[in-house]
């Protein structure tokens, strides 16, 4: 059987009540559109034909990476009418398979069934126990599905049937581009509705199959956004039980979010609530992540803890490192071997050698630190001139009092001392004392007034 692919994309989306376009609408940070073009292309095919309409530049751009065939519908006449402007470049025939750009959550394993064997018109439905809103398959006292009907023409008896329209379906070219033809938009829309070709193959004496899929929640389409939030749910919780199935412990899969599919976890890893994964990120062996914590394009290596409410961004987190509670790492950060960095730490565009600690209440950003160097609390690298940002070097075995300020560009070279409270606005020498502060003065039996 040779395939061909159309993606019907080019509905505006109205009930999104959004100037994105509904193909654009994030389901875990990516594309609705982008989500059933990474799944089809994994099938067998020779193309795949994207039919389009609103924003279609934009939408373009979007999947520029995807080996796709560009379809122009001009104007949104319905799902027939779409299908019908990509046919034209179809071979008579090739196989069909039809998917709708707004049924996301769709995946290969439930695909093949309709493809497996061949058949010249086989369906894809499903059960819903609340089919509202989708076309019901109309069956006669043989059992042969004769139609579908839309919510909109569906009368009261209809209504009740639960067994729908997933939109998915893989019908032979050359019978496809038959009844289309024959398709009038005599229904409560004036829309071609792809969905009135049933009628035509039944007509026809054609046998129709359709492969009821027992997974209802994956053909869910999204038309608004409560139906965008129960996607995102549903992707949620299924990425959270694969990889509980890969031996992460999450320890509570409705509250944890992986908005990325290209996340990669080690062995004995554990997860506690509210954390939020997105971008690439990877996770080594031994991890701790405590509850709130936010980790965007990170790579954490083994046996580090991430304690509570930790914010990590484009962050390289080596073995051993101790983060949080309540530290914000930002991007171009590098945490080498066993650095602790405690609560109320904020650091940007610093490389942070190994064993180094930074325990409490600190700003560290454009530096780099060596190893086993202390930076009490307090400390503040002053970077920004108001114009340009400057570094901060701190070299090894150097001890940062509590309550500094480094007036970057600077240098401390290593095993030097810096007393608290000083403000260095010179470079320190190795191994040297740098103290810059009034002497304390006492005055004797001091009385208030
Ligand atoms: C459609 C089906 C319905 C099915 C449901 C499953 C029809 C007539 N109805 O209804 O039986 O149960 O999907 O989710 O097919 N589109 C175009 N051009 C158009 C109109 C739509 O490309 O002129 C695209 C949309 O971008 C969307 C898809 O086709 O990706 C479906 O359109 P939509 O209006 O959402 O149809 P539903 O009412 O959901
Ligand atoms: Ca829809």
């Amino acid at each position: 059987m040779k395939l061909d692919i159309i993606v019907l994309a080019a509905g505006k989306g109205n009930r999104m009540l959004s100037s994105t376009p509904k193909m654009l609408q994030p389901l875990a940070t990516k594309p609705l559109l982008q989500h059933v073009i990474e799944t089809v292309q994994t099938l067998a095919h020779h193309n795949i034909y994207v039919v389009y309409g609103y924003e279609g530049e934009q939408i373009k751009a979007t999947m520029q990476n995807y080996n796709l065939q560009w379809v122009k519908q001009e104007q949104q006449l319905g799902t027939g009418d779409a299908v019908r402007c990509a046919l034209a470049l179809i071979d008579d025939d090739h196989h069909v398979l039809i998917v709708y750009g707004d049924v996301p959550l769709i995946t290969t394993d439930t695909l093949q069934p309709l493809l497996d064997p061949p058949h010249d018109f086989c369906m894809l439905t499903a059960k819903l126990d609340d089919p509202y809103g989708y076309g019901r398959i109309i069956k006669n006292e043989k059992d042969q599905i004769t139609a579908i009907i839309e919510e909109a023409d569906a009368d009261q008896q209809q209504r009740e049937i639960t067994e729908v329209n997933t939109g998915i379906m893989v019908v032979k070219n050359k019978l496809l581009k038959k009844w289309i033809a024959k398709i009038e938009d005599n229904n409560q829309q004036q829309e071609l509705y792809l969905t009135a070709i049933v009628k035509e193959a039944h007509a026809d004496k054609h046998d129709i199959k359709a492969h009821q899929t027992h997974n209802s929640t994956e053909i869910k389409g999204v038309n608004n956004i409560a139906q965008l939030i129960e996607a995102e749910r549903y992707y949620q919780q299924r990425a959270a039980y694969r990889l509980m199935a890969q031996g992460v412990m999450i320890m509570d899969p409705h509250r944890f979010d992986v908005r990325t599919d290209t996340l990669k976890v080690g062995a004995n890893v554990r997860i506690d609530i509210n954390v939020i994964i997105e971008g690439q990120v990877s996770i080594g062996n031994n991890v701790r992540i405590a509850a709130n914590c936010h980790i965007k394009d990170t790579d954490i290596g083994d046996d580090v803890e991430v304690l509570a409410n930790t914010v990590i961004e484009g962050a390289q987190i080596k073995s051993g490192c101790r983060i949080g509670p309540y530290a914000r790492i930002r991007p171009e950060t590098v945490l080498h071997e066993n650095v602790h960095v405690g609560n109320f730490v904020e650091i940007k565009k610093a490389n942070i050698g190994q064993q180094s600690k930074a325990n409490h209440l600190s700003y560290i950003g454009d530096s780099d630190i060596g190893n086993q160097v202390n930076i009490g609390a307090n400390v503040v690298t002053c970077n920004y001139d108001g114009k340009n940002k400057h570094k901060t070097i701190i070299g090894n075995n150097v001890f940062v009092g509590s309550d500094v300020q480094l007036i970057a560009p600077i240098t401390i070279e290593d095993g030097a001392t810096i007393a608290a409270g000083t403000t260095v606005t010179k470079n320190v020498q190795k191994n040297e004392l740098a103290i810059a502060r009034p002497e304390q003065k006492s005055i004797k039996n001091w009385k208030k007034s």
